[in-house]
């Protein structure tokens, strides 16, 4: 009898890793590598298969800016966790002398400060996001190169041990936390490879791929010339985030205008409307939005910049209504982008969005509005 039970239990772990797989790829693009090397250790964690006295899973991110390795920590957290803020995260450069790190362990008792300071790394705060469905917790430190001595020491200890004394003696416990570190490390080299004409964008697939090998060898070089030997050896998997191509990058986009659209329908001031953009403006914001050196950050720029803030100018100055649909296209005389709104009772029965030839333009609204908040920051400045 005791077979059939192991084949369910079994089922139902590869379903709640292939459920984290699946949730890690429809929120990153292009790093498959590290969404394996994620998945599996989750699937190690729930078959039980992991040392107690370690963390669940310790992992190096490498790898060019704005490739993702902390939106892959915040991906991580949001499947399993519901939220992508149930990260403990620790920029290293912040604690560089000793009474900083008393805000990560705390004071020992009679230290001025002691009662005040409640440390980061508290039992109660890496515990605070777990419930039934999940007892993981998620610690990141960025920026690992800029830790100072005293953190590198307190690092090694969680990695080694799988705990951390307090300063006031308590123990936490990491057995149940994923700990993450990113670094730029050897980020000039990264960046020098991926200068245009180097096939950033990934013309040919050779291109694509020899470039990849190169960075990973780059970061993989940085990473042995920076760090001792005994801090590489308790990393469960080093991974250098590859740099992300055109094809990245609009799946990206489409990703970036997806959180947009449900941020509209989530909104607070209760102007809750769609918006609809053509490939042409996809095309624009590609093109605003592409910067070897930055990643996908540069993207979001673009997408806040070009759409949100004029998006935003719409509701404060109440050019949109609930149930409205915005239609944005390029101009065809100015190039720039163009807002239109669509009433929603011409949405039924209206085939796939065809724009209404009466349809308001709010490209000049928006720039009336632009000036208008201008004003008022001069008039409260
Ligand atoms: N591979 C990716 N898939 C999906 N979104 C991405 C990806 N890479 C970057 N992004 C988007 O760009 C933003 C910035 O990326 P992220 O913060 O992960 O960069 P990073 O690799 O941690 O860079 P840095 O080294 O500068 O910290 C993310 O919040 C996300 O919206
Ligand atoms: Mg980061």
């Amino acid at each position: 009898m005791a077979a059939p039970a192991m084949v369910l239990d079994a089922g139902r772990i590869g379903a709640q890793a292939a459920r984290l797989e699946r949730d890690l790829r429809q929120r990153i693009v292009g790093q498959d590598e590290a969404i394996e090397h994620v998945v599996r250790a989750y699937q190690t964690h729930l078959a039980g298969l992991n040392n107690p006295d370690r963390p669940v899973a310790t992992f190096l991110f490498l790898g060019p800016t704005g490739s993702g390795k902390t939106r892959m920590v915040e991906a991580l957290a949001e499947s399993l966790a519901g939220d992508a803020r149930a990260v403990v995260k620790i920029d290293c450069a912040e604690y560089q002398h000793g009474h900083e790190i008393a805000k990560l362990i705390g004071s020992p008792p009679g230290y001025l400060g002691h009662r005040e300071t409640h440390p980061l790394l508290s039992q109660d705060n890496l515990d605070q996001h777990h419930s039934e469905h999940c007892r993981l917790s998620f610690v990141l430190f960025d920026e690992i190169e800029k830790a100072s001595p005293a953190l590198w020491n307190l690092l090694l200890g969680i990695l080694d041990k799988g705990r951390l004394t307090l300063g006031d003696n308590r123990v936490v416990d990491f057995s149940r936390a994923l700990i993450f570190m990113t670094g730029n490390l050897g980020s000039a080299e990264m960046s020098a490879l991926m200068a245009p004409g180097m096939g950033f964008t990934g013309s040919t697939p050779q291109n694509g791929a020899g470039l990849e090998r190169k960075i990973a060898r780059a970061g993989a070089d940085a990473a042995r010339r920076n760090f001792t030997p005994e801090f590489m050896n308790r990393i469960d998997a080093a991974v250098v985030f590859r740099p992300l191509d055109h094809d990245h990058l609009r799946a990206i986009l489409d990703l970036e205008l997806g959180y947009v659209q449900q941020r509209l329908l989530a909104s607070a001031r209760g102007v809750r409307f769609r918006f609809e953009c053509s490939d042409g403006v996809k095309d624009f914001l590609l093109r605003e939005g592409t910067d070897a050196r930055y990643g996908a950050r540069h993207l979001k720029r673009a997408v806040e910049r070009r759409l949100v803030q004029p998006l935003a100018g719409l509701i404060t100055t109440d050019q949109v209504q609930a149930g409205e649909k915005v239609i944005i296209d390029v101009s065809p005389d100015t190039g720039s982008l163009l807002f239109t709104k669509q009433p929603v009772e011409e949405e039924a029965g209206d085939s796939a969005g065809e724009r209404q030839p009466d349809a308001p333009t709010l490209a000049p609204l928006i720039a009336a509005a632009a000036r208008e908040a201008r004003a008022a920051r001069r008039r409260a400045g």
